[in-house]
């Protein structure tokens, strides 16, 4: 592989860290020396890409694809490749908290949660959160991408125009097993010639057949649907998710697979942090930002760059509004507060945070044949891993969620008449049931075997923020996602955890479940809440935070076409442009963004 890098930028001390960490794998055809600095002559890149995540890795793909492009892609994480923890998996869980693959982020103090301050895991890798999720593969309901549309004034982003993106992203495959899927997913409603990789689970666990088994016993809300990605979620219904065989299927395995990664225009420079986007100019008296500063590492020193065409913002919910407030995008007194010069009044920018909060129940079970030894006894864990190196199969090639449930709170529940409906319609789900086959998370206890519920609020009411904690870029941001905070949540997560309990009161349990640890049927609505307090934290689903609203509207950060409000030459493209959180795990709505933003940044340099 030719390494060349601009000798004017970086220093050779600078450049050995890089090499050594294998980090920067910059393929250019010039002999490099063209890099202007900032203020200087016509940059060497058209775009640059701050961000290799989920969206941003669509960006780099697409862009890239005209050869006349010349792109760069800043990632502040390491390459995945070769990662056995970011291949397999059921070993999803062991990526993030605190690991070198985690931004590392604890929230601020939830006073809903008891005051608990929590982890709060971001991908901080090639792939970016793509490559440490738990591969859960959801959409969304038309209703949320019909929403979209309406409160951004684009009909580009309705449920019907979106279908070309999800087909462009979507490789639908057969799953690792190869055992007859008729009945379990809708083939009619999925992409099969796409980029990202997406199956059913490829190892039957024990508990699948009593899971639909209560499912036809219960009915109604616990009602069989086929397919949960056709635009209609609620009920019960098959996961799917992103593997290719028995590994991961993330954007850095996917959308810079090794076709793409060594296109000789695409330049990918790992473990660059960028700290600020930089005002380059003014054009007819609008501020343009086409500047980017970053490290290459930790106390490295600052190196700049600029694009001649645009910066592409696409470090996620929390990196993005953070990498704006530090370039003094903002609230300006807020800004001017914590010591960064204000350059654009922009007040909604880290606003309107809008996440996911995750609770649930575990059962005490009478079984062998849960994933519990797995968890806590080394023996049996080297043996599944063993089977999934030699074989590719194995319970190691499913998520550690093969079958879920998305319901709606019952028509005339207390809580709607509270507030005006928060869902974005009425085929919308505002919790869903996780159902696992033994303990995934958390402390495992040294002997008795488990299931357990996820229980997730999908449609909250309330809004959070990111903030900064001080003027220094380097510096983690203040993260608030106001989990539970609102009298809705609370009551959602309430019905979530009774919709549990009655779940696995089905007879289908019988003989199966012995009991729920720590809440019960006979609780009362104050006892679930206290429950609910302890034991919530998030599924890690933030968006909002650089939110989309109409082209001259007055709140919101970017355009409906991802520009940055009041600047030019900047747009942002990840999950935080979403005004709503999905009611769905989050990782399709980030591809399908980076698809959209790619043609439209395609058709304005065409
Ligand atoms: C633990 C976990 C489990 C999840 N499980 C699921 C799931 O099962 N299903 C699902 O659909 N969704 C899941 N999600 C959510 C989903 O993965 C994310 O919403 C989605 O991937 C976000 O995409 P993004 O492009 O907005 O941001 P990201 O994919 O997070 O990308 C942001 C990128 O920018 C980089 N970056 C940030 N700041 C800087 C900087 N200053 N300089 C340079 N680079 C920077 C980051 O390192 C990262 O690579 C999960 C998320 C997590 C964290
Ligand atoms: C780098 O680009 C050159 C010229 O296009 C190409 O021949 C070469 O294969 C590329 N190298 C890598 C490692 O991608
Ligand atoms: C997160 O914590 C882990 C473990 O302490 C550490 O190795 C890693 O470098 C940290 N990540 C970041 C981005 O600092
Ligand atoms: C679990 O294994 C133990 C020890 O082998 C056995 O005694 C017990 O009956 C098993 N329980 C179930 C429910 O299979
Ligand atoms: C791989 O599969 C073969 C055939 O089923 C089996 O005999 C062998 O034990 C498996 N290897 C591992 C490591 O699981
Ligand atoms: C942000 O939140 C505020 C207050 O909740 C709301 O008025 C505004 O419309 C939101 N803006 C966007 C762009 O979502």
């Amino acid at each position: 592989m030719q390494l060349i890098i601009p000798r004017r930028l970086l220093s050779w001390a600078v450049l050995a860290v890089a090499l050594s960490n294998a980090a920067v794998i910059p393929n250019t055809t010039t002999d490099g020396d063209t890099v202007d600095a900032l203020g200087g002559g016509p940059g060497q890149y058209d775009f640059i890409i701050v961000g290799g995540g989920t969206a941003g890795n669509v960006v780099a793909n697409r862009l890239s694809e005209n050869p006349r492009f010349n792109v760069l892609l800043l990632e502040a994480g390491q390459s995945e490749e070769g990662l056995l923890e970011a291949q397999i998996p059921f070993l999803c869980t062991h990526l993030t908290p605190d690991t070198p693959y985690d931004w590392n982020y604890t929230t601020v103090p939830q006073q809903a949660l008891g005051g608990r301050a929590i982890p709060y895991p971001r991908g901080h890798i090639l792939g970016g959160s793509s490559s440490v999720n738990y591969l859960i593969y959801t959409r969304g309901t038309s209703e949320d991408y019909d929403r979209y549309a309406k409160v951004s004034g684009d009909d580009g982003w309705s449920w019907k125009n979106m279908q070309q993106y999800f087909r462009k992203n979507e490789k639908f495959g057969p799953p690792v097993d190869n055992h007859d899927t008729k009945g379990q997913f809708d083939p009619s409603v999925h992409g099969f010639n796409g980029v990202t990789s997406v199956t059913l689970p490829g190892f039957p666990t024990p508990i699948n057949g009593r899971v639909l088994e209560a499912s036809k016993q219960l009915g109604g809300d616990f009602k069989f649907n086929l397919d949960m990605n056709s635009g209609k979620s609620l009920g019960l219904g098959w996961v799917q998710l992103t593997a290719k065989g028995p590994s991961r299927s993330s954007s850095a395995t996917s959308y810079l697979g090794p076709e793409f990664r060594n296109r000789p225009n695409l330049h990918i420079a790992l473990g660059a942090q960028v700290s600020r986007i930089l005002q380059t100019g003014t054009e007819s008296g609008v501020p343009v930002f086409r500047g980017v500063e970053f490290r290459l590492r930790s106390g490295g020193p600052l190196q700049r760059l600029t694009a001649s065409k645009e910066v592409i913002l696409s470090a996620g919910a929390i990196g993005s509004p953070h990498i704006l407030l530090n370039s003094g995008i903002g609230a300006s007194k807020a800004l001017q507060a914590k010591g960064v010069k204000p350059l654009v009044d922009l007040p909604d920018v880290g606003e309107n945070l809008s996440d996911h909060p995750f609770g649930g129940v575990v059962f005490n079970v009478a079984s062998n044949e849960t994933y519990d030894d797995f968890n806590r006894n080394s023996e049996v864990r080297a043996q599944a891993v063993q089977q999934w190196r030699v074989n590719g199969t194995g319970f190691l090639v499913n998520s550690i969620v093969d079958q879920l449930v998305f319901m709606r709170l019952p028509k005339g529940d207390k809580a709607l008449s509270m507030i005006k409906d928060p869902a974005a319609g009425p085929n919308t789900p505002h919790y869903e049931l996780l159902i696992s086959n033994g303990k995934p998370i958390g402390d495992i206890p040294p002997e008795g075997h488990f299931a357990t519920v996820g229980n997730v609020v999908l449609q909250p009411s309330s809004r959070g923020t990111v903030k900064l904690r001080s003027s220094n870029p380097f510096d983690a941001p203040l993260i608030d996602p106001a989990l539970l905070a609102s009298a809705f949540d609370k009551a959602a997560m309430r019905a979530a955890v009774r919709s549990t309990l009655q779940f696995f009161a089905a007879p289908a349990w019988k003989d199966y479940v012995i009991g729920p640890i720590g809440v019960s049927a006979k609780s009362t609505d104050a006892e679930i809440d206290a429950y609910n307090s302890a034991a919530t934290n998030t599924i890690f689903h933030p968006v909002g935070t650089a939110s989309m609203s109409p082209r001259g509207a007055k709140g919101g950060v970017v355009d409906p076409d991802l520009r940055v409000k009041k600047v030019r030459g900047l747009r942002v493209v990840d999950v935080s442009v979403l005004p709503f959180v999905p009611s769905a795990h989050t990782q399709v709505p980030a591809y399908v963004v980076g698809e959209r933003a790619s043609d439209l940044i395609k058709a304005a340099y065409h």
